[in-house]
């Protein structure tokens, strides 16, 4: 800072002398400050943790290095932790080679913790550490869950517990996780994900083989993690939305989409050949009623990112944001589902809703070692209750009503176009050849070649659940 002030015009001189002669005096009053969280460092502190210096293996520590301790945290956290308000940290106590049973960890008044943190903060910088080197200002939900994703499969679950429904699942080699949302700070996290092995040398911690956007979506679901009411970005209410162009849209369609969906959206274009299944038919689809979430990720991240066809392209990358938004506004206007053939010839046989019943139905079998599984949950009206929830609402990537339809007859909005169509769960002459564990395998894997996506995120507690309030509505 000095040195920037230095550089500037010799007019500014008079401005200049009174901002220094300011900083001379808080920095005087901060310095007092200093030395006395200084000392306690010293004094109450460093026969534990290490404050200067470069990091040693794990095995010769009695506490975590804090030389990057003004990096590290967020000053509220670090408060709390400081006067002995959070919880430890490491479930086996911070050596995992020598566990110690009963640790206390020593606790500051409110007055020294603050003189800690603001020496932590002015002195226990670590330069590899830059500020804003990630921006999460536009961190989508979805973004989140991949970042959930990669929690799972590069094994940090194995050695970080986090809380999952109110559990507490994962190793305890380490640190937990559970409120890392509200401890870390973000660009200490960044860094640090970079190569763990600059902090923590020989302590067990391991480097994940992750790309750039891998460690982006990473950082910022712990950056999620304990925060009840973290702002995830919505793309779709962005200003690029609010201006978006459906004329310019169409241009982008034509470039991008009519090589597999035709240049009418009728799912003839020239790349449809050989493909299984074939690109939809959006002439005959309700894109204007799609919820925005889900067209907006299926159209960023993929047909493979919604249980659909990976040979349906992620746009993310090569559609920038303005077209992006044009071309959504464009699908919206333009294919409205007016086209939709006519509901097939009816049967109507007694059924609570509208649908055809009984339905044509040519579904593959599950694997038999499915087909004679039973629901494991209880009639109690919670499960009834929560599988309802899911199908009306809360079931990604798209809620079950969408296409089953509101009253679970396989009339939804997004259902008219397909063929075959959703399956309409109030026939009971039908549904009762349909056993759970059938149900079960369809949810979880999908109907190949048909809309029936595959929930590859939803738990088999919940998939159970939807079971339950499915067999309810035809009961
Ligand atoms: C007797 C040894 C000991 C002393 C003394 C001690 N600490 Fe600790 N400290 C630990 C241990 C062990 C942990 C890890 C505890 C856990 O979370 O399970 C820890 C954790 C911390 C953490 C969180 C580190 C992280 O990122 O996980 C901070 C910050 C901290 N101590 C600061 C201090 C300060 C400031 C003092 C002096 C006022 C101090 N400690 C004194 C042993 C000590
Ligand atoms: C084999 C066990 C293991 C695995 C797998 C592992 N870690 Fe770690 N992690 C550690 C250890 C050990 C440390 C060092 C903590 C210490 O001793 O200070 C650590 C440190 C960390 C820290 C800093 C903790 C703190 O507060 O100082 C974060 C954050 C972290 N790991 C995240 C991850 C993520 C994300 C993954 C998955 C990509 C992961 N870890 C995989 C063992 C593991
Ligand atoms: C390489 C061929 C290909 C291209 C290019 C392509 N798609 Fe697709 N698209 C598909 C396939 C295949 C499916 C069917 C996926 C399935 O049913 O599993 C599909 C499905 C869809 C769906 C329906 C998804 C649903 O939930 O039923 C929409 C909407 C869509 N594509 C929009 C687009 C848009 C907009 C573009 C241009 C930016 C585009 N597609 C470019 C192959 C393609
Ligand atoms: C995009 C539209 C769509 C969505 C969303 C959807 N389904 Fe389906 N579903 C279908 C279609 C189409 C079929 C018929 C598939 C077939 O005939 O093989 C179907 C069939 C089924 C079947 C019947 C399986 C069988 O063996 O007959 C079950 C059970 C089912 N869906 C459950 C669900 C549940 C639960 C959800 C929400 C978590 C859901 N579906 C969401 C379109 C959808």
């Amino acid at each position: 800072m000095l040195s920037k002030s230095k550089m500037r015009e010799p007019k500014t001189f008079w401005a200049l002398a009174t901002v220094f002669s300011f900083l001379l005096i808080t920095s005087n009053a901060l310095a007092a400050d200093l030395s006395k969280g200084e000392s306690i460092v010293k004094n109450q502190c460093s026969a534990c943790h290490k404050f200067e210096g470069s990091p040693e293996s794990k095995f010769n520590l009695k506490g975590p290095d804090l030389m990057w301790g003004g990096n590290k945290y967020q000053r509220p956290w670090l408060l709390r932790w400081l006067q002995g308000k959070e919880e430890l940290l490491y479930p086996n106590g911070y050596r995992w080679d020598s566990p110690s049973k009963g640790f206390k960890h020593p606790a500051l008044s409110k007055v020294d913790s603050i003189a800690v943190a603001d020496y932590f903060e002015a002195k226990l910088l670590d330069s590899r550490v830059k500020k804003n080197a990630i921006d999460l200002s536009e961190f989508t939900e979805r973004e989140s869950q991949f970042g959930a994703e990669i929690y799972k499969q590069f094994s940090c679950l194995g050695c970080h517990q986090i809380k999952e429904d109110g559990k507490t699942i994962g190793g305890p080699i380490s640190a937990n996780l559970f409120d890392s949302g509200n401890r870390y700070n973000v660009d200490w996290v960044y860094r640090f994900a970079l190569n763990p092995q600059d902090f923590t040398p020989h302590s067990g911690e391991y480097l994940a083989d992750l790309s750039g956007l891998g460690v982006r979506y990473l950082v910022g679901y712990l950056m999620t993690l304990g925060v009840d009411d973290y702002k995830y970005y919505e793309p779709w209410k962005s200003d690029a939305f609010k201006k978006s162009d459906a004329k310019n849209g169409a241009k982008v369609y034509k470039t991008y989409c009519t090589q597999c969906h035709g240049m009418e959206g009728k799912g003839d274009g020239p790349g449809a050949q050989g493909l299984d299944p074939k690109p939809a038919v959006h002439a005959e689809m309700a894109l204007s009623d799609m919820p925005e979430d889900y067209l907006y990720n299926l159209l960023f991240y993929g047909g493979k990112s919604v249980g659909k066809s990976p040979n349906m392209p992620d746009w993310g990358l090569t559609i920038p944001t303005q077209d992006f938004a044009d071309l959504i506004a464009f699908l919206r206007s333009n294919f409205k589902g007016e086209e939709a053939p006519k509901a097939e010839a009816v049967t109507k046989v007694a059924s609570k809703g509208s649908g055809t019943c009984p339905q044509p139905r040519k579904t593959k079998s599950a694997p038999v070692s499915f087909q004679s599984k039973k629901n494991p949950l209880s009639d109690s009206d919670s499960h009834i209750a929560a599988g309802k929830a899911l199908f009306m609402k809360k079931a990604k990537p798209l809620a079950c009503m969408n296409c089953h339809g509101k009253n679970a007859d396989g009339t939804g909005p997004l259902g008219k176009a397909l063929k075959p169509k959703p399956r309409n769960f109030t026939c009971a002459p039908m549904m009762k050849d349909i056993s759970d564990g059938q149900m079960f395998w369809i949810i979880k894997n999908g109907s190949a070649g048909t809309g029936m996506m595959a929930f590859k995120t939803l738990k088999d507690k919940e998939i159970w659940q939807l079971i339950k309030y499915i067999r309810n509505q035809s009961n």
